[in-house]
């Protein structure tokens, strides 16, 4: 039998309601901080990703999914949001509007990475992306936002960590030093950092090997290179962060995968299976517009990884299926319950009915089996009389309802339930 390719997963019936969850938690509270929804494509350009992303970063180096089309273009799989959202900024001229320009995305990336708990070959990403303000209360809103979001989610003991990498002007300076450092230490130092102090030193001090972080514990430090506006600047985040009361440490490692970023990045950490694990990484990118193309033009976002989030989401508060099942009595035929569930559904309750032509009695181990909440009998009497008896599945109790409260009884939430004993009237 065909199975899925390594790296992807099929989100099943059973779990899909705590995707459902996440995305609607994003869309709610990104719509409240004004952020607009925007959608691009899942292929690109190969050479987008390469100028934006990095060519001698790993993303590019080792993981796009990169392929050629039948008319011989280059195209990739998003590995990730940004690079196509600023694309689609320049392309569509959103810069003439008045700015800033603020939207977010949810959707999936691809990258050939090693698979383990929380890193896939294909995930989700809720992102949001600022163009057009230079300002650091960006940055801290962005931030604020994706502090809100995992709060809402329910997500404890994560860790926001925080860096200023500074602008190319800082940053040369620093890098010339830092490839001096590793150069004297070079045979302490991995395969990759050697590579790397040659390419795109500030990356290797995003280096797990503990050989070489002991190694770059000496080497010179970034903020000691930082020019006084980068210096400001970061010092705005932070005091904005401590007046939003927002707990961070800070991280003079911090270098993030991708190179497009100057001044503020930033990193949610949780721990997985007793590793830290980045669920949410993002900062300000001022130069990226301009190098794609655009004009120059100060951008900030952040994408969150939904596919590790996931893993520490609070169940609880996810709100239940609120389902009515319809049980059809032997001397009722399935058009009538199928009649008045249309009726049911068209005043927005979820219902299901006898679609197999289960005994009464299967009908009702079938409804708590789909996670019913209420269950309406339809006999030949109540279709008689007009007085339908309503079981409550999870309160384990019953009541006999008019035809013409049906509707309003089945809105009534559990809690008010309670409160209503053997019928319900107006
Ligand atoms: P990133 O750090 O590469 O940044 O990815 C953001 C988040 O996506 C990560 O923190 C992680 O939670 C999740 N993620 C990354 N790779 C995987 C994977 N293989 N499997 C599961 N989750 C993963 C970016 O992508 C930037 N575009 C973020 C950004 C937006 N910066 C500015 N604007």
């Amino acid at each position: 039998m065909e199975q899925k390719p390594k790296g992807t997963r099929d989100i099943l019936p059973s779990v899909v309601n705590k995707w459902q969850f996440m995305e609607e938690t994003a869309k709610k509270l990104a719509s409240l901080y004004n952020y607009d929804e925007i959608r691009t494509p899942t292929f690109e350009n190969e050479a987008l990703y390469n100028r934006s992303v990095g060519a001698t970063s790993d993303i590019v180096t080792k993981e796009m999914y990169v392929f050629k089309d039948k008319a011989n273009r280059t195209l990739a799989l998003r590995p990730e949001g940004t690079a196509g959202v600023v694309r689609a900024y320049i392309e569509n001229g959103l810069f003439n509007n008045a700015q800033p320009t603020k939207v977010f995305y949810i959707a999936n990336n691809f990258r050939y990475e090693n698979t383990q708990a929380g890193r896939y070959r294909e995930f989700s990403q809720f992102g949001v992306e600022c163009f057009g303000s230079a300002e650091p209360c960006v940055d801290a809103e962005q931030i604020l936002l994706a502090n809100q979001f995992l709060q809402n989610l329910g997500v404890k003991g994560f860790e926001l960590q925080l860096n200023n990498i500074g602008c190319p002007t800082c940053r040369q300076k620093f890098n010339l030093a830092l490839k001096q450092f590793a150069l004297k230490n070079k045979d302490k130092l991995c395969a990759d950092c050697n590579n790397r102090m040659l390419t795109n030193p500030l990356r290797m001090l995003d280096c797990k090997n503990p050989n070489c972080q002991k190694v770059f514990n000496d080497a010179p430090k970034l903020e000691e290179f930082l020019c006084d506006e980068c210096k400001t600047h970061f010092a705005s985040v932070l005091s904005l962060l401590d007046g939003f009361n927002i707990k961070y440490t800070l991280n003079n490692k911090l270098v993030r995968g991708l190179d497009y970023y100057t001044k503020t990045v930033f990193e949610f950490v949780a721990q997985l299976e007793g590793k830290d694990i980045t669920i949410c990484g993002g900062g300000r990118y001022d130069g990226l517009v301009n190098e794609i193309g655009g004009q120059k033009v100060p951008a900030c976002g952040f994408g969150c990884g939904l596919d590790r989030i996931i893993y520490f989401i609070d169940e609880s508060k996810i709100a239940p299926k609120d389902l009515v099942y319809i049980a059809n009595t032997p001397d009722v035929s399935i058009d009538k319950a199928q009649y008045i569930a249309n009726v049911l559904r068209s005043a927005d309750i979820m219902v299901e009915t006898n679609l197999t032509n289960r005994s009464l009695k299967a009908q009702m181990k079938y409804a708590n089996s789909i996670g019913a909440n209420k269950v309406v009998i339809l006999g030949q009497k109540e279709i008689e009389t007009g007085q339908f008896v309503v079981k409550n599945l999870r309160l384990g109790s019953e009541c006999s309802v008019d035809a013409h409260n049906l509707i309003k009884y089945l809105k009534i939430d559990s809690q008010d339930i309670k409160k209503i004993t053997k019928t319900y009237k107006d």
